[in-house]
Formats: C-alpha cells, sequence, structure tokens
C-alpha cells in the first residue's frame, strides 16, 4: 500500500530538522512492512522558498493541492514582516478549515524536565484552531475604525470603553466550539480514557468562554448521554462513573496550577483558541520543551501534521536543532494511518537514542553527562536505530 503524503520543510531549521527526521520514518514503515507499505512524499512550497520561487508566501498551488489532500506535514514557516499575512500558519489553518489542533504531551523517559515528575503528564489538548481572539478583527488604538466602534459601543450599547483604546473582537461560536468538543470527546472515548477537562475564562468572558464551557455539557447531554456523565452529576450519585467519560471543566488560571501539582487528573482537555496555545507550550515545557512536543492541525478532510516550534532563527544553518517534534509528529502521522507498528519501531527508536544521553544541545545543556551532537549526527544516530 502506497500512501501519499505532501510535505513542507518549512524555513529556518525546518529543512535540517526534515532531513533528519524523514529517512527514520521511512526505514521505520520499510522495518516494519518490508515494502508492503510505502509513504510516497510529494513536495510542496510555502513560506520563504515558495517567496524566492514563485514569488508568493502561499501559493494557490499549494493550497489546491493541501485541499485534495488527506495527509500532510510540515516544518515550521515564518511570516516575514509586512508581507500581507499576519501569520502564514492561521492563514493555513484558516484556508483548509484546519479547525482541530491536537498536541498529545508525554514525558518521554531520560528528557531533562524541570518538574518532579514528569512521568505523571499524560494528556492531549485539543485546541480550537479558527475562532477565538485569532480571527484577526483587531484595530488599533487611534485608527478610524477604533473610533467608529467605540462610538458604537458607547452611543448603542452604553458600553464604556476609553476613546483611545485599541480594540479587539473575540468571535467564539456555538457551531466551532461543539465541532472541536465532539472531536475531543471521541478520542478520550475511543481509548477509554477517564476524563474530559474543558479549559476556559468563563468567570470573566461569561458568553464567549462561558459558552465554551456550556457547549460542551450541551454536546455531552446531546450526543454522548449513554457514555459520558458530568463532573456535578457524581457528586449526587458517584456510581454512574462506572465506564463513563467524565466531563469537567476548569477555569484557565486554576488548571495551569493544576496541571503542575495534580498532573494525574486530566487525560484529555479541549479549550479555546487562546487558552490552548499558551496551555499546550506550558504543557510540553513541563516534559522538557518545545522541540519534544508533535501536534496535528485537523480538518473533517485533511490530517497535517506538524513541529510545534516555531522556525528558530538563531539556529538555522547551524545543525543544532533538535528534529524530535518533527519526528514525533510523523509518528502521530503513522498512528493515524494505523502504521502502529512502524510507529512504534520509531518511539523505541527514539527511547534508545536518549537512552543513550546522545543529544542534540537544547537537550544536552540540561543533562549531566549528556555528549552533544547536531541535528545530523542525531538523526544518523536515530536511524540506526530504528534499522
Ligand atoms: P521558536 O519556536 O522558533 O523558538 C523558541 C525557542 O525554542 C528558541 O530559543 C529556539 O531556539 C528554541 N527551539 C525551537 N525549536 C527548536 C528545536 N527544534 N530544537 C532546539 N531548539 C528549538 O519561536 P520564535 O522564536 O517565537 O519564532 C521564530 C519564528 O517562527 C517566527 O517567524 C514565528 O512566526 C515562527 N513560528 C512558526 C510556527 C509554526 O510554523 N508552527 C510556530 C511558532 C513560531
Amino acid at each position: 500500500m502506497r500512501k501519499t503524503v505532501y510535505f513542507i520543510p518549512g524555513d529556518g531549521i525546518g529543512p535540517e530538522i526534515w532531513a533528519a527526521a524523514r529517512p527514520v520514518l521511512d526505514a521505520a514503515v520499510a522495518r516494519s512492512y518490508g515494502g508492503e507499505r510505502l509513504l510516497e512524499w510529494r513536495e510542496l512550497q510555502a513560506g520563504e522558498k515558495a517567496l524566492k520561487e514563485q514569488g508568493e508566501l502561499l501559493p494557490e498551488s499549494t493550497l489546491q493541492a493541501l485541499r485534495g489532500a488527506d495527509l500532510a506535514i510540515k516544518g515550521p514557516l515564518s511570516t516575514p514582516v509586512g508581507k500581507g499575512f499576519r501569520s502564514l500558519n492561521v492563514a493555513l489553518r484558516l484556508a483548509l478549515d484546519l479547525y482541530a489542533c491536537i498536541r498529545p504531551v508525554r514525558h518521554l523517559r531520560g528528557t531533562p524536565s524541570p518538574v518532579r515528575r514528569p512521568e505523571a503528564v499524560n494528556m492531549v489538548v485539543f485546541r480550537e484552531n479558527t475562532e477565538d481572539v485569532y480571527a484577526g478583527i483587531e484595530y488599533g488604538a487611534g485608527s478610524p475604525e477604533a473610533g467608529r466602534l467605540i462610538a458604537f459601543l458607547r452611543e448603542e450599547l452604553g458600553a464604556e470603553v476609553d476613546a483611545a483604546s485599541a480594540l479587539g473582537i473575540k468571535p467564539m461560536s456555538e457551531r466551532g466550539s461543539k465541532r472541536l468538543i465532539r472531536r475531543a470527546v471521541r478520542h478520550a472515548l475511543e481509548r477509554s480514557l477517564p476524563s474530559l477537562t474543558l479549559m476556559h475564562k468563563g468567570n470573566i468572558m461569561k458568553f464567549t468562554e462561558g459558552g465554551f464551557r456550556q457547549w460542551g455539557y450541551d454536546l455531552a447531554a446531546e450526543e454522548f448521554a449513554e457514555s459520558c456523565v458530568a463532573e456535578e452529576a457524581l457528586r449526587k450519585n458517584p456510581s454512574l462513573a462506572k465506564g463513563r467519560l467524565v466531563i469537567k471543566d476548569r477555569i484557565a488560571d486554576a488548571l495551569f496550577q493544576s496541571v503542575l501539582l495534580q498532573p494525574e487528573e486530566f487525560s484529555v482537555i479541549a479549550a479555546p483558541n487562546l487558552n490552548g496555545d499558551y496551555l499546550s507550550d506550558a504543557l510540553a515545557a513541563q516534559v522538557g520543551g518545545l522541540g519534544l512536543a508533535p501536534g496535528v492541525n485537523m480538518s473533517d478532510a485533511l490530517a497535517f501534521f506538524e513541529a510545534t516550534h516555531g522556525t528558530a532563527p538563531e539556529l538555522a544553518g547551524k545543525d543544532r536543532a533538535n528534529p524530535s517534534s518533527l519526528l514525533l509528529s510523523g509518528v502521530l502521522m503513522l498512528e493515524h494511518l494505523g502504521w502502529n507498528e512502524a510507529a512504534e519501531r520509531v518511539r523505541l527508536g527514539l527511547d534508545a537514542v536518549l537512552a543513550r544521553k546522545t543529544l542534540t544541545p537544547d537537550l544536552a545543556a540540561r543533562m549531566p553527562g549528556a555528549v552533544e551532537v547536531g541535528c545530523r549526527a542525531f538523526g544518523e544516530l536515530l536511524l540506526q536505530a530504528v534499522s
């Protein structure tokens, strides 16, 4: 079986980490299936390379291919300031309706972590990807747009707004929230996970973040009544927990504390866009940092895997980047395909290399006794480990 995968190596450290990660994925597939299954890679352009060669950051041909695809993977992309996009990544997510950003967070044995029990962290964050303050409806202080909007808010709605304010709009819809939460509930049920936590700041933003919370509980009651139970209902009748997914909610600031203090209480977390952005990076740090965090952005048609970090321009071209985030995103892709043997082979290979303490500088610097190797050499060690 051949599976077509579109790939964008990306900018900055992207090409280096891609060159280190891709052969490892191919080798794991070859070793696991002896040629019966094959990843067929097709390159697409976006970012600086596309700008140089095609005069556009996000060529229509790239979007066209991705619109018809079910599988793709990318390195980080930079957005040159003042080139028409707020962020190329956000533009891609909106253009392809990649509404769910899914980031599993788990500690890899042997990697340095700033917390005492990193192994207790085993969570998957489902972040809404298209709404919230990322919709890009924002007006600068003193701009004519802000002036008109402030006049409307004051005169028509009686709101008190300083006339010199900058303004941002935070649209969050029932449809947008429910489709993300539905996906998170299904993920938890398919894997028999114990709980799903709705992260929100509804005590302050009653209708947007509070709406997200309420729509989550509504969805569970409307579509998953047999298999889910709200935490509140458990207080009255604890026996309802048996065999059911517990749906709970936590206010964002309290959740940041709880994931540090009681990480075992959380398995799947569904969050609006901005909360999810903050939380996924904080959790990634808890298990060792961004260089190790994989992720995927999904629409109903396309699963677009990506390294969750940026282009790390200060490391680009220096052979110092850690390719693990992109590699682990490839592992998620193999699991998504159901090619679990190959996925496990890469995981074990990475475990073995980490156990030898031969690490890229980001990890070596935090691990006493580690031997520092470059991105290329780290990739070669991984390749040996999976072959
Ligand atoms: P960044 O993620 O590139 O860097 C943050 C820190 O993490 C830096 O100290 C960097 O050296 C380190 N780091 C990141 N990836 C690493 C790796 N694989 N190995 C070792 N160390 C690593 O974030 P920053 O500096 O805020 O953004 C730089 C550029 O990346 C910007 O143009 C931004 O727009 C873009 N970006 C792209 C993303 C994407 O394509 N998904 C996500 C975040 C930022």
